[in-house]
């Protein structure tokens, strides 16, 4: 059932305020697996969103409590002549991603403990990882993930807080106000440039790379425009080469250690002729200047906002591919979930 949405991909993006609160809440001291208590270091495995919020689990669990995680695509690691020796989470919303279970599979042949990250109770990863954390999404219809991808995050944020020893928690409880706030912002502007272009580009810096690669994602696989994520500082390394008045960039500049050598990187972009949309402060006076169109994120704890701008590039790719009149919930050559190699 949608609801009265015109798709369920719309339905589980307005989900997601009960989602990230379930999801958040679902983690408790006691269901915490004591293998991740006691890691040393940690590798995080999954594939297209899901290795994304893994990569989101890398840069906040490391500058949280100091604990190296190497991240792997479920793909690549098998060829990996280096297996790991802790801790494996393997993070698969359908539970039944062939490369991620090979991957936790591989771990356990090594003697490895294994947690899964899953939203399907039963599925062929909670019967071969050692423990499993559910996300409490509920059922997930459309091809591209919304609410599974932030209920992933909520999960994986609460493991860090509670590692962390519970500094997040207040941060975390703004969650669920945080993204029902957004799910109400005018994107039109945004949309236009984008609906009409055929290439775009997605950038952030830390933290917000893989919220820009998760964007470019959905951006891709709903709309079928060409969208490139790149960590801003590699822009002058080569893909600069592709800059112009055709190739509108998106970019996260929020206030934080970052902000300063991004708003540098936005007007090197700028002086190229791009189209910005920029993600950031409403009132932030120099992102204003060189943006053409600005999306307003809340000042908030950098968690809240990499979980408010993974929606708002959620609602940007939905309502680009609605426009261009795209399947949305069933796009081309797509599965839900891919249980072959
Ligand atoms: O079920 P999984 O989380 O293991 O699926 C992994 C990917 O196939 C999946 O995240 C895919 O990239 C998304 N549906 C894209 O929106």
């Amino acid at each position: 059932m949608k609801s009265g949405f015109p798709h369920f991909m719309l339905k589980e993006i307005f989900e997601q305020p009960d989602v990230i609160h379930h999801a958040i809440h679902s983690i408790t001291e006691e269901t915490l697996p004591q293998s991740l208590l006691n890691a040393n270091s940690i590798m995080v495995v999954g594939c297209g969103s899901s290795y994304h919020a893994g990569m989101i689990f890398r840069y906040l669990l490391e500058s949280a409590c100091g604990i190296p995680v190497r991240l792997e695509l479920g793909s690549e690691y098998k060829y990996s002549a280096v297996p790991f020796n802790d801790v494996i989470i393997g993070v698969s919303q359908s539970g039944e991603t062939a490369d991620t279970l090979a991957a936790i599979k591989k771990g356990i042949c090594n003697n490895v403990k294994t947690v899964a990250v899953t939203n399907v109770l039963n599925s062929s990863i909670t019967r071969s990882a050692h423990d499993t954390l559910l996300m409490h999404a509920g059922p997930e219809i459309s091809v591209a993930s919304s609410k599974s991808f932030i209920a992933q995050v909520g999960v994986l944020m609460q493991v860090i807080n509670l590692l962390a020893g519970g500094t997040c928690t207040e941060a975390l409880s703004h969650a669920r106000q945080a993204i029902e706030q957004i799910l109400i912002t005018d994107l039109s502007k945004a949309v236009d440039l984008c609906s009409n272009a055929e290439h775009l580009f997605y950038v952030g810096r830390g933290v917000f790379y893989p919220v820009m690669m998760e964007g470019a994602l959905k951006m891709k696989e709903i709309s079928y425009i060409h969208a490139e994520a790149y960590a801003a500082g590699e822009l002058k390394h080569g893909p600069f080469a592709l800059l112009s008045p055709q190739t509108p960039v998106i970019a996260v500049c929020v206030p934080g250690t970052a902000y300063e050598v991004m708003l540098g990187n936005l007007k090197e972009m700028k002086s190229r002729g791009t189209p910005l949309i920029a993600l950031g402060i409403q009132d932030d006076i120099d992102l204003n200047d060189i943006a053409d169109i600005l999306i307003p994120v809340p000042e908030a704890h950098p968690w809240i906002q990499v979980l408010t701008t993974t929606v708002l590039l959620q609602l940007l790719a939905y309502h680009t591919a609605d426009s261009l009149g795209r399947e949305i919930d069933m796009p081309r050559n797509l599965a839900k979930s891919v249980t072959v190699e």
